[in-house]
């Protein structure tokens, strides 16, 4: 029986260790989140790494190994200079700036190619070792860009997909990196490459043409006697989770008459925007003090990256500013107006917290699609709420009726919150029902089915030229 094999650097469950015991929890990050559901509906087996086992004991290991089997996933371990190297100088070090157009996060002396290229063949060795003819290879992001070429080397009959989960930056920036070539001719050695936007796949298009010299026919490549199709694929989410009734979990945030719960939920990560975001909040409480006491924005900033030294940086920032407005803006009579939560929660107590909010604020600076902003929307089935949504996210394409900001412009992000916070009853039911609309219609059931019959008409050519 044919099989689908999902490839990604991060399994949709993470290994940890509490209390010398090994725990297995789900993988937070919108692609593990996202692909959960359709992954749990294949049959398929899913390859990739499940977090560090080094400090498990031989029992433990044997314990942890039996339940990612039951789970069909595969692991592939990874050493600590591999993680280092490949993971945090490389992938996150590297290619996450330069693809989030963050180009001054990228350290003076940026390491790690040779081991990107050294961990991405570590990763065709383990799929070229499950992979059986009529299978078909699903490869996700960022940190597995060679992945495809290498597969169409060794496996030159395989049915190969590629999706970004992240932005594909303009050329004029993608050509900043050093290995522009090699990345690209690894993402061409798939039938199909998919972008969560229109705008990241002409991107991509275009890059391909100044350094390459392929010319696009439409969507469609020929790379060395091959075709190779790109488009958008924007991804959804898994629309019945959010919908579901919840138990009443957001306990002290449901807010009280007369009172505005902001709500931000990002991992903790310098393309958020989290600090232009809580500056935004600030100015509204200075320039308004009718809300003084009457407004409050709960922010859950979920651990991401901590041995990347640009996350530690930007942590400590974060907490500087909350730290600081707290100390402004608090009264002996009212509670601190932010609430700051370094720590991620199961998606069930996130659903009572969408349904809290008043207004939910997605500000990153970048961000391939962000779920959250359609989370959030699902989650609202009492109709209510307001979406103020960035600009930059590749989810704004594809709602419109959210309130639109752009992040850099921190004084029209507060006139933004105040104009949800003030918005008549009426307005905020008629855009998110149109909101609702799109994202119950195109969940993340039809974006892997969409994405997969499209990979399935894909005509299987020549191996790559070397
Ligand atoms: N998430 C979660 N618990 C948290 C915060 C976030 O499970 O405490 C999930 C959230 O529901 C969403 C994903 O993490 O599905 C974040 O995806 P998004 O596309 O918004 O951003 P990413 O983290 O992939 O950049
Ligand atoms: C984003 C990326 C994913 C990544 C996730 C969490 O969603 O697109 O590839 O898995 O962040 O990041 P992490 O580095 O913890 O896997």
């Amino acid at each position: 029986m044919s099989r689908l094999l999902v490839v990604s650097n991060r399994l949709p469950v993470t290994v940890g260790a509490a209390q010398g015991e090994a725990i297995v929890t789900p993988s937070m990050g919108g692609l593990s989140t996202g692909l959960r559901g359709p992954f749990e509906r294949s049959q398929g087996l899913w390859i990739g790494w499940p977090g560090d086992l080094s400090g498990l004991d031989d029992a433990g290991r044997a314990t942890v190994m039996k339940e990612l089997q039951a789970l069909r996933t595969l692991p592939v371990e990874l050493t600590a200079d591999e993680l280092r190297s490949y993971y945090e100088d490389f992938a996150n070090g590297v290619l996450w700036p330069v693809f989030h157009y963050l180009l001054d996060r990228i350290p003076l002396h940026s390491g790690g190619w040779e081991m990107y290229r050294h961990v991405n063949a570590k990763f065709a060795a383990a799929v070229a070792a499950q992979y059986r003819p009529g299978d078909t290879i699903w490869v996700h992001d960022y940190q597995l860009l060679l992945l495809p070429g290498m597969l169409r080397e060794q496996l030159p009959g395989a049915r190969i997909g590629f999706f970004l989960h992240i932005p594909f930056p303009a050329s004029e920036v993608f050509r900043m990196l050093p290995w522009r070539e090699d990345v690209l001719r690894g993402m061409l050695g798939a039938d199909l490459i998919g972008f969560h936007t229109p705008s990241y796949a002409r991107n991509f298009a275009s890059a391909v043409v100044r350094l390459l010299g392929h010319e696009p026919v439409v969507d469609e490549l020929a790379v060395a006697g091959r075709k190779v199709r790109f488009r958008a694929f924007p991804m959804g989410i898994d629309t019945e989770t959010f919908t579901a009734p919840s138990p009443p979990h957001a306990g002290e945030f449901q807010p009280r008459p007369g009172e505005h719960l902001l709500l931000g939920v990002d991992r903790l990560d310098y393309t958020k925007g989290i600090r232009r975001r809580l500056s935004a909040v600030e100015r509204v409480l200075t320039r308004r003090p009718d809300l003084r006491g009457k407004l409050r924005m709960l922010q859950i900033a979920v651990p991401s990256r901590e041995s990347v030294t640009a996350y530690q940086d930007y942590r400590r920032r974060v907490e500087e500013i909350v730290g600081a407005i707290n100390g402004r803006c608090s009264s002996l009579t009212d509670s601190p107006p932010i609430h700051y939560m370094y720590r991620g929660f199961p998606q069930e107590q996130l659903i009572s917290l969408y349904r809290a909010a008043s207004v939910m604020l997605v500000t990153p600076t970048r961000d391939g699609m962000n779920l959250v902003a359609k989370e959030f929307a699902a989650s609202r089935t009492d109709g209510d709420g307001v979406l103020v949504l960035s600009e930059f996210a590749g989810a704004a394409e594809e709602m419109p009726e959210a309130l639109h900001i752009n992040p850099f412009d921190v004084d029209g992000m507060a006139q933004a919150i105040e104009q949800a916070v003030d918005m008549a009853e009426g307005e905020r039911r008629s855009r998110m029902a149109g909101l609702r609309a799109r994202v119950l219609r195109f969940d993340v059931h039809r974006w892997a089915e969409d994405f997969l019959a499209a990979l399935a008409d894909a005509e299987i050519g020549a191996p790559l030229e070397p």
